[in-house]
């Protein structure tokens, strides 16, 4: 089991080829209207596009054990699982002599003799599909006080969109596969994919993640900072390796007076600009919350690698069969989108407990 959040607590379970992967969700006030539809939208928009996803498809039916009533949280634990239906490990048993380059597998069975890969086992982007009923709730909570969350896909590999993006652009993005802002860039970043795919090789990129509505003042100091709770979270999806906020590694290069969003006044406290990525001293400062995460390339590929045979000690070489997706940014936009929610929602309670 794995934990996260102050008041509003979310515990995550389950491995890639166990018969469930669940959560609990603690914390969400009683009343909290959630919509199993809503749930259900999300789920579907972490589900694999032909051509750019993995083969292995899921249901993804979500069982509620407790917690909801009558399309409302009844203030006690929310439970819920969802069943693993397409698990096939045999392609997997190979891994646990010859560790593939880039996935858990190494640190895996050195630290746990007795590990036994399987899919991923627990730390598969499969489990994604428990943060994003999570989330769901997370954010219907949240929007129900005026907070929203959106995100999008800034690059896949070498096709960046460099152009100044709105909340609206996020949220319009789910209309693609791969979650990029125009036909134009979904178009170019699916050839993207596609082409390192038939190459039996991967591609990553980076997703841009928007909050409004957040209040000035939201968050906490130190380790119970806005920014370092999101960055934490958002790190502990499989795959991603770095966030940055606002301007982020830019403002390194920058001179205070160009970097410092100014104030003015109108109907309001405002900022001029917004190179923070909306949060000062761990807080949000007004501005929408901005931060960018990227994830790498899958590391399951088809081509041949480097590998130790871990039964003789000797090199070998390792390829990759089996079912993955080739580039893993399209599905965890939800992903990041839902542990945003998470976040938020856990601030918005810690204030309030
Ligand atoms: C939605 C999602 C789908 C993923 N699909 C795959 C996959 O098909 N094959 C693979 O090797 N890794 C996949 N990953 C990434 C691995 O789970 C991850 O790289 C691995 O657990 C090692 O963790 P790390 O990259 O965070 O160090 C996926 C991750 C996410 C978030």
């Amino acid at each position: 089991m794995y934990r996260m959040g102050g008041s509003v607590v979310y515990t995550l379970y389950g491995e890639s080829h166990s018969e469930y992967i669940g959560g609990l969700l603690d914390g969400i006030p009683k009343g909290t209207e959630i919509s199993i539809d809503t749930i259900n939208t999300e789920l579907a928009l972490r589900k694999p596009s032909a051509g750019i996803g993995t083969p292995r498809t899921e249901p993804d039916d979500v069982e509620f054990i407790s917690g909801m009533w009558d399309g409302k949280a009844t203030g006690e634990r929310i439970h819920y699982r969802i069943r693993n239906t397409n698990t096939d490990s045999s392609k997997y048993d190979i891994f646990n002599r010859t560790p593939r380059p880039g996935h858990a597998d190494l640190p895996a069975l050195v630290k746990s003799p007795d590990h036994r890969i399987k899919g991923g086992n627990q730390f598969s982007g499969r489990l994604t599909v428990s943060v994003v009923v999570a989330g769901s709730i997370a954010r219907q909570f949240i929007l129900q006080r005026g907070i929203s969350v959106a995100a999008f896909t800034r690059s896949i590999g070498k096709i960046r969109d460099d152009e100044e993006r709105t909340f609206e652009d996020a949220a319009q993005s789910k209309r693609f596969p791969t979650k990029a802002v125009t036909e134009d860039l979904d178009s170019l970043m699916r050839d993207e994919i596609l082409k390192a795919s038939a190459e039996e090789d991967s591609v990553g990129g980076i997703i841009e993640c928007i909050a409004d509505g957040l209040p000035i003042g939201l968050g906490g100091t130190w380790f119970d900072s806005l920014d370092a709770e999101i960055a934490r979270a958002v790190f502990a999806i499989p795959a991603c390796k770095a966030v940055e906020f606002g301007k982020g590694f830019g403002l390194a290069g920058m001179r205070g007076s160009e970097s410092n969003d100014p104030y003015y006044y109108d109907d309001g406290i405002k900022l001029r600009t917004n190179n923070m990525g909306g949060v000062l001293g761990g807080m949000s400062d007004g501005a929408p919350m901005v931060f960018r995460a990227a994830f790498k390339p899958t590391p399951s590929i088809g081509k041949e690698q480097d590998t130790v045979d871990l039964e003789n000690m000797e090199d070998a070489k390792v390829k990759v069969e089996g079912r993955h997706d080739p580039c893993i940014v399209p599905r965890a936009v939800i992903v990041v989108e839902s542990m945003t929610c998470l976040v938020i929602a856990d601030q918005i309670m810690r204030e309030t407990s």
